[in-house]
């Protein structure tokens, strides 16, 4: 078995809030294997961004209190390095990139500049080497003119051009691990597929793993090795992209999925939401969280018994109760079948209701 290169265990992080604790990120495990790209999907206040700011030690505490968590660096448990150590394995093995270039780029120093600093701080080059790798790496990301562009600010740079050179300045170093927190939000549609594109040849050439985390599931669809979907602070369902796309066990990243299939089948003014709010992480729903959105709910089960992440075939987990259970029709029959089930049984919960 490959061992990976990040394993996340249990993690817990809680705010403290004058109306109470919420419970943003509760009970989150996983690994990110080397190279591969591991989607995190998820609506947003899902707790994706609590979960990779806690991993990488830069959720302020308080308010924020990580109550319980580990992060295996290879091997090493991250949360007990000290600020040194871990400031130096952020700097040199886990790059970071984030929605809003602009913050994230210094706006005093030329874009060369910026990535030359970093190849300096970690190798050995001098000053005409480091401005020679700032221009090839500009041109790895697809910068127009590079050997010009290099000396530009950065707002000289377009929107996805600025995204292109925080890629750029991720890999400098070589990383082992990126991890993109919705680095192609900000974007207009055409840029990001783009700039995604980018970014999964910049990660294969440095060979470095990335997290890709996006409220987008059509971004990872594409892109990602494996998934996993993130709902009220919890993953809810986790596998390879085709076992979420053709098996997936979980209403909830189920309805995510049939968006991208009707995607696919050129559907777009079909294209429907899940319905309901996302839950007040106050006080989250009990038993299932996703239950009072869910078209299959009982109640019974679904309203008072929380489910376990269920071990499926395949390297497969769900959160649902009916996860195993007989009658389930995969997306794969449901492509070849116009209308859906879950349409079907949304319709008939609205029949009941009204
Ligand atoms: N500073 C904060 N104070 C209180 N609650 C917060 C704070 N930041 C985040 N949260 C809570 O954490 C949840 C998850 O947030 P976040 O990880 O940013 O979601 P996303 O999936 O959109 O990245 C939010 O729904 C919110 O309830
Ligand atoms: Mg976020």
């Amino acid at each position: 078995m490959t061992q990976p290169v990040l394993s996340v265990r249990n993690l817990r992080t809680t705010f403290k809030t004058d109306a109470g604790d919420v419970r943003a990120v509760d009970g989150v495990s996983f690994d990110v294997l080397p190279g591969e790209i591991f989607g995190i999907v998820g609506e947003s206040g899902s707790g994706k961004s609590v979960t990779a700011m806690s991993i990488l030690g830069l959720i302020p505490q308080p308010p924020a209190r990580i109550e319980s968590g580990e992060f295996l660096w290879k091997g090493r448990d991250l949360r007990k390095l000290n600020e040194e150590e871990l400031r130096k394995t952020r700097g040199e093995e886990i790059s970071m990139i984030f929605q809003d270039p602009m913050t994230s780029l210094n706006p005093v120093f030329t874009i060369g500049q910026q990535i030359s600093d970093v190849v300096r701080a970690h190798h050995d080059a001098s000053k005409a080497e480091a401005h020679d790798q700032a221009v090839a790496m500009l041109d790895l990301v697809g910068i127009p003119n590079p050997k010009q562009r290099v000396d530009d600010y950065p707002h000289q740079f377009s929107g996805g051009m600025r995204q292109r050179a925080l890629i750029a300045i991720a890999i400098a170093n070589d990383p082992d691990l990126i991890i993109a927190d919705e680095p192609t939000t900000a974007l207009d549609v055409t840029i990001q597929a783009q700039v995604l594109e980018v970014l999964q040849k910049a990660a294969a050439k440095t060979n470095s793993a990335v997290v890709l985390i996006t409220h987008d599931l059509g971004v990872v669809a594409g892109l990602a090795n494996r998934v996993a979907v993130m709902y009220a602070g919890q993953i809810v369902e986790e596998g390879s992209v085709d076992e979420l796309y053709y098996r997936s066990r979980m209403p909830y990243a189920w309805g995510l999925m049939e968006s991208i299939a009707r995607l696919d089948q050129r559907r777009l003014g079909r294209l429907r939401p899940i319905d309901g709010q996302p839950p007040n992480m106050l006080r989250p729903p009990t038993g299932c969280r996703f239950h009072p959105r869910c078209p299959y709910r009982d109640n019974d089960r679904c309203l008072n018994q929380e489910p376990q992440l269920i071990e499926l075939e395949n390297d497969h987990r769900a959160r649902c109760h009916y996860s195993l259970a007989a009658g389930w029709v995969s997306p794969a029959e449901r492509l070849v079948e116009p209308e859906t089930r879950w349409h079907d049984h949304v319709r008939a919960r609205e029949r009941e209701a009204s």
